[in-house]
């Protein structure tokens, strides 16, 4: 019967008996899929594991140093970082459509981590973090986002090009069951009970053009309203809340007189299936208090607007 800890047993035994004494890397991107096939072929395989940490500049705040903490750190886990930032910006620069966005971020992200995966001896296998709704939406749907959304780091065309057998643990699991199966194994349960988190990650948060000056404040606009929604109870009762970076100006006003600056928007959803969702009803004064510290605490910010669509016909993310 289905306890976690039968299933990472049979998990992990399947796991063995597929990769024998071969070695195996993994993209690990600090989201609950990856994070949770990082602990499982941890705990199955050990020392035969490596991860690989792509930092490209357009994750959260601390996102690097908490996967480091937790995996590197904590649990004993080899995972490489690469500090891919200026890599990243540089090939975005000028570049303002949202699907040439996504493109580049991908192609970057299959670059650097086949970089990386050339230094290591002796790996056959490509762990991802596939789960059952991936397996389903890939099979279905062929067009518009949907395809795309894992194609970041469940990356089709990757194993071929870098030779490498696909190994996909959780294929046959819904994401309740990996969350159980996270904690069971030992996974913070902030981590395990993550929002979702894109691929481009803030690359589709900054309307239009990506530069160094709009993902610095958007980062911290971002931390500052999920601090938030933590501290008032809130996180748990959204099932995806971040920051947006429009580069508009608008104008305020403060002691010394008018600035012209930019605008964050905050979105906040509630969904099931992330096919449709309703924006979240956060309380006014919540929003009136992550509004201040976002304007007082960040400079160049000086307006700041909550998303009030729906999906449809909004989209959850601004591209
Ligand atoms: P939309 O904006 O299409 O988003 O309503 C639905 C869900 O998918 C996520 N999303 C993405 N995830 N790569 C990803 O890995 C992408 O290109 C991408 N676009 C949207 C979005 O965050 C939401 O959870």
């Amino acid at each position: 019967d289905w306890t976690a800890g039968n299933i990472i047993e049979d998990l992990s035994a399947r796991v063995r008996e597929q990769v024998g004494d071969e070695n195996v890397l993994l993209g690990l991107s600090g989201g609950v899929d990856s994070s949770v096939v990082a602990a499982l072929l941890h705990r199955a395989i050990g020392e035969q594991l490596t991860c690989v940490f792509v930092d490209n500049g357009l994750l959260r705040l601390g996102e690097g140093d908490q996967v480091m903490a937790t995996f590197a750190r904590h649990m004993g886990v080899r995972v490489l970082r690469v500090d891919a930032e200026d890599r990243f910006l540089d090939r975005l620069a000028g570049v303002a459509d949202p699907e040439q966005k996504r493109k580049i971020i991908g192609n970057t992200f299959i670059d650097v981590f086949d970089e990386e995966a050339g230094r290591l001896e002796n790996v056959q296998w490509l762990a991802q973090g596939t789960i059952y709704p991936d397996v389903i939406e890939s099979a279905g749907a062929s067009t518009g986002k949907a395809h795309v959304i894992k194609s970041h780091h469940n990356v089709g065309g990757l194993p071929e090009r870098m030779n490498l057998k696909l190994l996909e643990p959780l294929r046959e699991l819904f994401k309740d069951e990996v969350r159980r199966i996270g904690l069971e194994l030992g996974l913070p349960a902030e981590m395990v009970q993550r929002h979702p988190f894109p691929g481009p990650g803030l690359g589709v948060r900054i309307l239009g053009e990506v530069r160094k000056a709009y993902t610095d404040p958007l980062r911290r606009a971002d931390a500052i309203f999920i601090e938030e929604l933590r501290r008032h109870d809130l996180y748990d009762r959204t099932s995806q809340a971040f920051a947006v970076f429009l580069p508009v100006k608008s104008v305020g006003v403060t002691g010394d007189g008018r600035r012209y600056e930019y605008v964050v928007a905050l979105r906040a959803v509630e969904t099931i299936d992330f096919m449709t969702a309703r924006w979240a009803q956060l309380p006014y004064d919540f929003l009136d208090h992550v509004s201040r510290r976002i304007i007082n605490e960040i400079d160049g910010i000086s307006r700041v607007v909550y998303d009030i669509s729906g999906k449809p016909p909004a989209t959850i993310e601004w591209e």
